[in-house]
């Protein structure tokens, strides 16, 4: 297992992770009555940023990147919920890290990436070293299910898009850690909801949660809130 910034690191998981997410300060549990900060000013989308979104795209030969629209939801959601500890299960090559990525420019907020496939976390930390975005986001190589319990702390934004089959067994380890208040998104609820059946019943009965589903492009996202 090894950590990708804007180039291999040879640093242990459990302290660069620590140090990474420490930096961003609280999560919103611990947030709460802490006076406000000044907002930060968004990160814009320049005609380099832009040129390299498309590039991503066209050399996703296998689809596996969220659509632009799906992309610039969690963008926003990333933003509006004022996320300071996020976390994303299948960076791929960093799409949807990047997307992530721009909203928490405007929080404070700091993400760690977690991709299965080596060559995949190479290009993602590149593409995310690219887009200006090391100092947001750590791009994790390894398995979510071995790494998730090495990093510290909770979460209080989650973004879901790995193996279909798999959600439910991620939805049930990372919800002990999930802040109140804090949210958790699954991709592809809409499009490959029939592979996902445990998955969609756990967000919609689960006391604790609160379950809207969006199709910006379709695909459809989940959106739990976490009102514990
Ligand atoms: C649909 S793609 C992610 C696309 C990405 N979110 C984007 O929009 O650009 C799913 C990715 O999850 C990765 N993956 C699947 N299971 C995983 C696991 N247990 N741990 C880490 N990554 C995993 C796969 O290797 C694949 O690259």
């Amino acid at each position: 297992m090894r950590i990708t910034r804007s180039r291999w690191l040879k640093t242990g998981l459990p302290l660069a992770a620590a140090a990474f997410l420490l930096a961003a300060g609280p999560g919103v549990s611990a947030r709460a009555g802490a006076p406000a900060q000044p907002p930060r000013p968004p990160a814009q989308i320049t005609p380099d940023l832009a040129k390299l979104l498309g590039q991503i795209k066209q050399a996703d030969s296998g689809l596996l990147a969220v659509s632009e629209e799906d992309g610039r939801f969690l963008r926003v959601m990333a933003a509006a919920s004022r996320s300071k500890r996020a976390l994303e299960i299948g960076s791929a090559s960093g799409y949807s890290t990047i997307w992530i990525g721009l909203g928490l420019r405007e929080t404070g907020g700091r993400l760690v990436s977690i991709e299965y496939d080596a060559a995949r976390a190479r290009q993602a930390a590149d593409n995310v070293r690219r887009a200006g975005l090391s100092d947001i986001v750590q791009v994790v190589q390894g398995d979510a299910f071995k790494v998730i319990p090495k990093l510290p702390g909770t979460f209080d934004f989650v973004f879901l898009d790995a193996w279909k089959k798999d959600y439910r067994r991620f939805l049930d380890m990372v919800l002990p850690r999930l802040d109140g208040g804090g949210v958790f998104l699954a991709h592809n609820v809409v499009n490959k909801g029939k592979d996902m059946p445990d998955f969609l019943d756990a967000i919609e009965r689960y006391p604790n949660l609160v379950t809207s589903i969006v199709t910006p492009s379709g695909e459809g996202i989940s959106i739990s809130y976490n009102r514990r």
